[in-house]
């Protein structure tokens, strides 16, 4: 009778304190609740059932309290928003920020300290993140663990990578979650610099797929002044804990209140295509914070490039051994891509074909012994190589009005890179560059930090506001995962951040499936540089003993311009290559980069994506379809184009013996005239693709 009224007692008390937030169609639903020993859970409901069950919140401080139980709650409030606004560059010309939020007001009994919680309720995610407020008795403070659970219902198939704290350039593993193993992994796999601190650590954005077919995405938003959060699974219970990437000197974070946490997301929808294209990532961050954004704009690019990733030339002037001649010069090896002859035969090449800008690595000196050796003073960021003539070349491109995009290697040496920014961002200006790609190969000095921790997020965020600053946009490679800082920064016009199709020219690459995963995982954070359009497959192209190949049809290849979005895009492959197919060609300087809006008519991760998207401010429309290392049929509705209209559709398409390691090259072209009413019938290769552009008829 005692223990049954004790049990009442728990039940009611713990029920006093739920709080329920709904999405605004109803369909998910958070409940926050504290337990009888006050502390705060959450657990998520979609249509009425479980899907994160009652999991712990709260964070631990260094030399302090930690802030996990005995709370009560001081208040709630909740606020219901609707709203619209307009990214100045994406996937669509308006975005509906759509949500329910509850806000819950604690203090911890003993301590006094106080701590909120804001839940928000989307209709396809929930998400919430810790708020400390300005208080007497928490001023400066060192979060040493987040608490944060993400307790899962069953053995869901998860496609996930190693929670590396230096590198997010992975191939996916698609493995149920009791499979989660990294040592399991080949880590033969091109990757320079690896930290992986267990065998269950994984990384965000985590897709998954529950076995009765919902889709599950865990992800984070506005990561600022905090460092990444990878997850630590547990494989028996399906649990996951928020694991923070340490400093050198093991905390996580050190903060001042008021502040605010990241968001942590939970997506969840019997669609995946709700979740592909979802926009929760962006609306969770700060609207943009530059006002005059006009500066800002898309760009199509080619550049110095590939040829040193497939081997045909070379980043160094002088090779690695340096050698230098009796008067102490370096002698060159003869090899040097960024030559001024090169680059100029690349801004004809732009000029000709209607590229806006060139991307030339290897132009600066320092690339004799860049990486491998944690050298502090490799580059200066302003000093060409003597073959590269800066004034020659940037007069050269805007007489044929092409922009030069600066490239800013790092070699992962933060301090160094931070101490010559402004005069390398103002010898950008003085030459007309209007972007930059940066780079962090190698491990990051300051000694003993990793790419994913506090400062290097810091560091990140504020290259882009620095660059805001110099109006230039900027592109960052080996950078932590991007959680929507563009929306803020829209200068901070795309990154890599996971693996790029570059893996595939000198390592074991990336399986065809890969880029039907990445638009449910790295892509949901912003614009990625994936650097498609690769036409000359197979590297023994280049020399005959090479193995390596990218793992796609050429069609493939075209129809990523589209699967794929970013405002920035390079057209990676060789001049010669894209000489030699003038006619596939033609769809990479047709696509648009900047759109109304976008459908996603297809999507299964780890299997096919199908998406049409309206070209920004006209009546043009563009189609790609993908697939894994399985070919595929589909038939697609053309009911998004305006009725009553006729429009030429140009289709490149996988010949019919095309096949990603057999017969990527073969591709066909076919043009038909199509309007809303019509359908068409795509058959893609294995590991091929179908790419269409839509131009109305008069
Ligand atoms: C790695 C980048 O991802 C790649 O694009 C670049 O060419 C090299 N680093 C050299 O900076
Ligand atoms: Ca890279």
């Amino acid at each position: 009778m005692k223990q049954l009224f004790s049990l009442l007692l728990l039940c009611s008390l713990s029920w006093v304190s739920a709080q329920k937030v709904e999405s605004p169609t109803g369909t998910l639903a958070l409940t926050f609740q504290l337990t009888p020993d006050g502390q705060p859970t959450y657990a998520v409901s979609y249509k009425n059932k479980p899907v994160v069950l009652s999991s712990a919140l709260g964070v631990s401080l260094k030399d302090k309290t930690a802030l996990v139980n005995h709370f009560e709650v001081t208040g709630t409030t909740t606020h219901a928003v609707n709203e619209t606004w307009k990214p100045v560059l994406g996937e669509q010309a308006q975005i509906v920020n759509h949500y329910n939020e509850l806000i819950v007001a604690l203090v911890q009994k003993d301590s006094k300290v106080k701590l909120n919680l804001v839940f928000r309720a989307f209709d396809e995610g929930v998400a919430f993140r810790y708020d400390f407020p300005k208080q007497e008795n928490l001023n400066y403070f060192i979060i040493s663990d987040e608490k944060t659970e993400f307790n899962l219902t069953e053995n869901h198939k998860v496609f996930w990578i190693p929670g590396d704290f230096d590198s997010n350039e992975y191939v996916y593993n698609e493995t149920k979650f009791s499979e989660i193993d990294n040592e399991k992994l080949d880590l033969n796999n091109g990757i320079g610099v690896k930290s992986i601190p267990g065998k269950y650590t994984v990384q965000t954005p985590l897709q998954m797929k529950s076995p009765s077919g919902l889709y599950l995405n865990i992800f984070e938003a506005a990561v600022v002044n905090y460092p990444v959060m990878h997850l630590d699974a547990n494989v028996q219970k399906y649990t996951l804990k928020a694991n923070l990437v340490p400093n050198a000197i093991g905390d996580k974070a050190y903060l001042q209140a008021p502040c605010v946490s990241p968001w942590r997301t939970i997506m969840v929808s019997d669609d995946a295509r709700k979740i592909v294209s979802s926009k929760l990532i962006l609306n969770l961050n700060e609207p943009s914070k530059i006002e005059d954004t006009s500066w800002i704009k898309p760009m199509k690019y080619v550049g110095i490039w590939w040829e040193m990733h497939v081997g045909k030339s070379t980043w160094d002037y002088a090779g690695s051994q340096n050698a230098q001649n009796a008067a102490g010069n370096p002698i060159p090896t003869g090899k040097h891509g960024a030559t001024t002859e090169n680059t100029k035969r690349y801004i004809d090449f732009a000029a000709k074909h209607g590229f806006d800008g060139v991307l030339v690595e290897g132009w600066n000196v320092g690339w004799e012994d860049w990486v491998g050796n944690w050298k502090e003073d490799v580059f200066d960021f302003t000093t060409p190589y003597p073959d590269f003539n800066l004034e020659e070349v940037s007069a050269y491109a805007k007489a044929k009005n092409v922009k030069m995009i600066m490239h800013h290697e790092t070699s992962g040496s933060v301090g160094n890179y931070e101490r010559h920014l402004d005069r390398a961002l103002d010898l950008m200006k003085k030459f007309d560059y209007p972007a930059a790609k940066t780079g962090y190969v190698g491990k990051i000095i300051p000694r003993g930090e990793f790419h994913d921790g506090q400062a290097m997020v810091n560091h990140f965020n504020f290259v882009a506001r620095r660059f805001a600053d110099n109006k230039l946009m900027v592109n960052s490679h080996e950078s932590s995962h991007p959680t929507g800082y563009s929306r803020t920064y829209p200068n901070y016009i795309a990154a890599e951040s996971a693996r790029g199709n570059e893996f595939n020219a000198w390592s074991n690459g990336n399986p065809p499936a890969h880029e039907t995963i990445l638009p449910f995982t790295r892509q949901l954070g912003g614009p990625m540089d994936y650097t498609p359009g690769i036409f000359e497959i197979k590297m023994s192209y280049y020399d005959k003993n090479k193995t390596e190949q990218v793992h796609t049809t050429l069609a493939k290849q075209l129809a990523l311009y589209v699967t794929m979005y970013s405002p920035l895009q390079m057209a990676a492959d060789l001049i010669e290559n894209y000489e030699k197919y003038p006619d596939a060609f033609q769809f990479i300087k047709d696509v648009a980069m900047d759109w109304d809006e976008s459908l996603y008519l297809e999507a299964e991760p780890g299997d096919y994506l199908t998406v049409a998207r309206k070209t920004k401010g006209q009546d043009t429309w563009f189609l790609g379809a993908i697939t894994d290392e399985n070919a595929r049929t589909t038939e697609i509705k053309l009911d998004f184009l305006t009725k009553g209209k006729k429009y030429k559709a140009i289709i490149y398409q996988d010949a019919k013996n095309a096949h990603w390691e057999k017969n990527p090259i073969a591709y066909t072209i076919k043009t038909q005239v199509v309007t809303s009413a019509s359908k068409l019938k795509l058959q893609l290769a294995a590991g091929g693709g179908t790419a269409i552009s839509f131009e109305p008829l008069p």
